[in-house]
């Protein structure tokens, strides 16, 4: 919970910071990146994941016939916003194997910070999906909406966001737009710089996890 809204979640195990510690650091090569971002995907999952139903089903133990919680519902799909989204597909599929992945492709105007759109391609029926959307970084919260606007217009309804890092501007205008959407922060930064980079923040996730700087 965050600022006593229920739908935000600030992730606390010490496991996750120390994983958010070593992305921080400028000398983190791209390797150890993409493999940090990975297993703090899984860590966020983990605690996104908490809501998932349940039914009970026969099992056939060696012993006798049990009735066992199996994972139940509606089928997910993870949604990562490229570039940086993608760092955070494989941890998330690690928990559930058999998602489905949709794409959303948006990058910020360097000058005005807006996203542009330029690739959208989701698994049907996107209405029917528990949709989770990843992204390591939510900075001004403009990416984020964008991509979840898009879901919404082709239908989607139950939506979870997944980051890394967040700022509290981004925090608070992704859930004024978005009241229903849940949102999985594995840290709340200190604010934004003057270039809309997250401070301390860790860079240029895209840059860091495809080393294209
Ligand atoms: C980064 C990041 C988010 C966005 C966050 O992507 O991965 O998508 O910025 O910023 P915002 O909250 O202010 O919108 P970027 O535009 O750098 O594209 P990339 O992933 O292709 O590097
Ligand atoms: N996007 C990033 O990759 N890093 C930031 O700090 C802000 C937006």
């Amino acid at each position: 919970m965050y600022n006593g809204i229920e739908n935000i979640t600030i992730c606390d195990h010490p496991l996750l910071k120390h994983k958010v510690s070593i992305l921080r650091n400028k000398n983190t090569g791209t390797n150890e990146f993409r493999t940090i971002v990975e297993e703090i995907a899984m860590l966020i999952g983990y605690e996104a994941l908490r809501d998932l139903e349940l039914e009970e089903v026969p099992v056939e133990t060696p012993l006798e016939t049990a009735m066992c919680p199996t994972i139940t519902g509606k089928k997910p799909a993870v949604v990562p916003i490229l570039r940086a989204g993608l760092g955070m597909v494989d941890g998330v599929l690690k928990l559930m194997p058999a998602a489905k992945i949709g794409h959303i492709g948006l990058y910020r105007d360097e000058e005005t910070f807006e996203p542009r759109e330029y690739y959208c391609k989701l698994p049907e029926p996107i209405d029917q999906r528990k949709i989770f959307v990843v992204d390591p970084m939510l900075a001004t919260g403009g990416s984020a909406i964008a991509a979840i606007d898009f879901i919404k217009q082709h239908g989607g309804k139950d939506i979870t966001f997944m980051c890394v890092i967040a700022a509290p501007e981004g925090v608070e205008k992704l859930h004024k737009a978005h009241p229903d959407v849940k949102i999985f922060i594995g840290n709340l930064d200190r604010g934004l710089n003057e270039k809309a980079y997250i401070l301390p923040g860790l860079g240029d996730a895209g840059d860091r996890i495809f080393g294209t700087k």
